[in-house]
């Protein structure tokens, strides 16, 4: 398993740059007596398993007491396993820095927005902004390094562990310390400050950066949307400087290491800038079944497909360092359980989204610690049963598939603008009971990927070629640069829709001073928002939850109060028909050769354009002047449909998932996979081998529960 090149460019279409898929599990020696080693790395490699993932939460081994570094037991463990023909992965492991640390500097302990200090005795305790840690973690860094450098069955190596994840928040004062010097080396004087968070209003200005405060939610009211800003680009800048310590150090012991890092919440990481520049690839957590009891999920066949695909929007293919393989918990809570053939299907899942490589967490389950029933691969009396199986034949589906696989990308006609740090940020500071642009998205990606339309999530400055359509929910911060490459990608054929509030605010979160959209996107699609107003949210009287609401990846599970009144409601007019509009309405001024394909269809805005379109080039450039619903998504989608965006596969039933891998060389694979434990059956459109089985299939294809058919046409 090699490296084959330095990492190129961040675009969603990037392969990973490793010559073998991955395939294993996160593994904890330290937590089994060593009589265990030799028969679990018998059975991993029975199982055909070529590499584990160990480490990241043993700083207390590698480093008993301060200075004093300990490789037995880990060099042992990796000893093991070479002879078993297993390669190991280590992980940096600070993301639990041990209690000799935190005796010595408790200073470096999470501060919460209450005031409390984070304790000893979980994980995740320790402040990344804090320059204490930040010299710790080089040293067990470099130890480890140096360490391993020569030792060719340590391959690569994951930095920290899921960053952000169990909180990226700290109110320290070590962490306000650092923010005042963040703020001091962006903005050179006090004065640029004070202008771009709008210090005139209520007073905030300050009169030097010594004054300058973190921006402690609600004590008592709300702060200006730059400040609060400004915090999270700055969390943002400090996870990735506290990751940044840690590559250096890699990457000079040894370059040919792979570098990567295992995401989870993607909170405070703006994986498009350094953060993701300085990896060779992304790794994410997949543990789908976690959202399954939340309302509006729509089930964790869905929410896998749709945190893959916006995770893929960062940097395109990625490893997924932990696949969820069975009954999940922690001491409040407990997952729904994959099963019989699940576990697989959720795998081949994550490969049909971009996953070129795959661990299974985790090998066993621990006896002891806040996971005790986080099932494994094999059981606590250590007996391999079905998950053992599934992920014995999960290798041998890869081995059939994985020279057709690497240096293959996702398809994708139809992109939602997503993988943009700052503006889900910027949504944040101000959310106002309006869906985020993720919210929003996410229904139109829903919409298609029930329709099986090659659909997922981009970032506007990335190659638009290969789509067919691209959807802009929402974005208040839009660049100039980017209305160049959507104007391109419109004038070649394409068809953009961007949706209200786009382009109203500056990078710095204040208003322009021209009607929206702002920074050329009027000019590209000849509207402009004269005047907007509130819609009650669907089965809403416009109460909403407060802000906070909005949880990243946990987006599809937005909670909105039940009806107590009907509001004010405001109709949609599409041909002869009218439904209800959503969230927002503006009143558009268009320009003469701009159509309305919508209109507003009741009250004072009665046969206003609601919905536009312009014909550019060989596209066109529509905006929508509302937000989302169901049925305003489904007249949309009809109209893409109409337009020649088509399903993969026509006929699939809604609960079959339907995906395209594309090789360089344009080779095709389609991934079939049967969602539930009811058999499916699709109709071909043309006669393919199934990779997986070496058979011809034409005409209908039969899926048993929970089947998977990966077909070369
Ligand atoms: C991940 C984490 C693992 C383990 C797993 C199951 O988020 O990286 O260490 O906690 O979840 O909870």
């Amino acid at each position: 398993m090699k490296k084959k090149n330095n990492p190129a460019p961040l675009s969603v279409w990037r392969p990973i740059n490793i010559d073998r898929f991955i395939i294993g599990v996160p593994h904890y020696p330290e937590h089994v007596d060593e009589s265990y080693w030799e028969r679990d790395a018998e059975r991993m490699a029975a199982a055909g398993f070529n590499a584990v993932r160990m480490g990241e939460f043993a700083w207390h081994i590698w480093e008993p007491y301060q200075g004093h570094f300990d490789f037995d037991l880990f060099d042992r463990a990796i000893a093991v396993l070479a002879r078993h023909g297993i390669k190991t992965i280590l992980c940096t492991p600070t993301a639990t820095p041990p209690r000799w640390l935190t005796m010595a500097h408790p200073e470096i302990l999470r501060v919460d927005e209450n005031g409390r200090q984070a304790s000893h005795g979980s994980r995740q305790h320790a402040d990344t902004t804090s320059p204490v840690l930040r010299d710790h973690s080089r040293r067990i860094t470099r130890a480890m390094a140096e360490h391993y450098r020569d030792k060719p069955d340590v391959i690569g190596w994951q930095t920290d562990n899921e960053l952000n994840t169990t909180t990226s928040l700290s109110f320290s004062e070590s962490c306000a310390a650092e923010f005042r010097k963040w703020c001091h080396l962006r903005y050179k004087t006090i004065d640029a400050l004070n202008a771009a968070w709008g210090g005139d209003f209520w007073a905030t200005h300050y009169d030097n950066f010594d004054q300058v405060v973190l921006p402690l939610p609600m004590a008592p009211g709300h702060v200006s949307p730059g400040h609060r800003q400004d915090y999270h680009r700055f969390l943002a800048d400090a996870t990735a400087a506290f990751q940044h310590d840690q590559v250096e150090i890699l990457r000079a012991a040894n370059p040919d290491w792979f570098v990567f890092h295992n995401l989870g919440q993607l909170e405070d990481i703006d994986f498009r800038g350094q953060f993701g520049e300085d990896l060779d690839f992304i790794g994410f957590d997949i543990y789908p079944m976690l959202y399954d009891e939340m309302r509006r999920t729509g089930g964790h066949a869905y929410t896998q497909a749709l945190q893959l695909d916006i995770c893929r929007a960062y940097s395109g293919n990625f490893i997924v360092p932990e696949q969820a393989s069975g009954f999940g918990s922690q001491p409040t809570f407990s997952t729904m359980t994959p099963e019989p053939g699940e576990m697989r299907r959720m795998a081949m899942s994550s490969v049909a989204r971009g996953a070129d490589s795959l661990m299974f967490f985790r090998w066993r389950p621990a006896h002891f610690g806040a996971e005790i029933y986080w099932m494994g691969i094999i059981d606590h009396d250590d007996v391999p049963r079905r998950r053992y199986e599934e992920a014995k034949q999960f290798a041998g589906d890869i081995a059939a598939i994985e020279k057709h696989l690497l240096g293959s990308s996702v398809r994708m006609d139809v992109g939602i603008a997503g993988a943009d740090f700052d503006n889900q940020e910027a949504y944040r500071t101000y959310p106002m009971g309006l869906p985020s642009p993720l919210e929003d998205g996410l229904l139109l990606h829903r919409t298609l990927y029930h329709r099986h339309v090659a659909t997922g999530f981009i970032h506007p400055s990335d190659d638009l070629s290969r789509l067919k359509a691209l959807y802009v929910p929402h974005f208040l911060m839009w660049d100039d640069a980017w209305t160049e490459n959507v104007r391109r990608f419109v004038e070649n054929g394409g068809t953009l829709i961007v949706s209200a509030m786009t382009g109203t605010r500056t990078r710095d979160n204040h208003i322009h001073r021209e009607l929206a959209p702002a920074n050329g996107l009027a000019d590209l699609l000849g509207v402009r928002v004269e005047e907007f107003g509130r819609i009650a949210a669907p089965e809403s009287d416009g109460l909403f939850e407060p802000p906070g609401t909005d949880a990243g990846f946990r987006a599809s599970g937005v909670k909105r109060l039940p009806a107590c009144s009907a509001g004010r409601r405001y109709l949609l007019r599409h041909g002869n028909t009218t439904f209800p509009a959503s969230h927002l309405y503006e009143k558009l001024i268009v320009e003469d050769d701009v159509e309305a394909l919508m209109s507003w269809g009741n009250r004072f805005l009665d046969g206003e354009p609601a919905v536009t379109m312009r014909r550019i080039g060989k596209g066109k450039a529509i905006y929508a002047g509302t937000y989302l619903t169901d049925e305003l998504t489904e007249r949309l989608a009809d109209l893409l449909r109409d337009d020649g965006v088509l399903p993969l596969l026509p006929d699939a039933p809604e609960t079959v998932e339907v995906t395209e891998r594309i090789g360089a060389n344009g080779e095709r694979l389609l991934f079939i996979l049967n969602t539930t434990d009811e058999p499916a059956s699709v109709t071909l459109a043309a006669p393919a081998t199934d990779l997986l089985t070496g058979t011809s299939h034409s005409g209908t294809l039969e899926l048993g529960a929970y089947g998977v058919s990966v077909l070369q046409p």
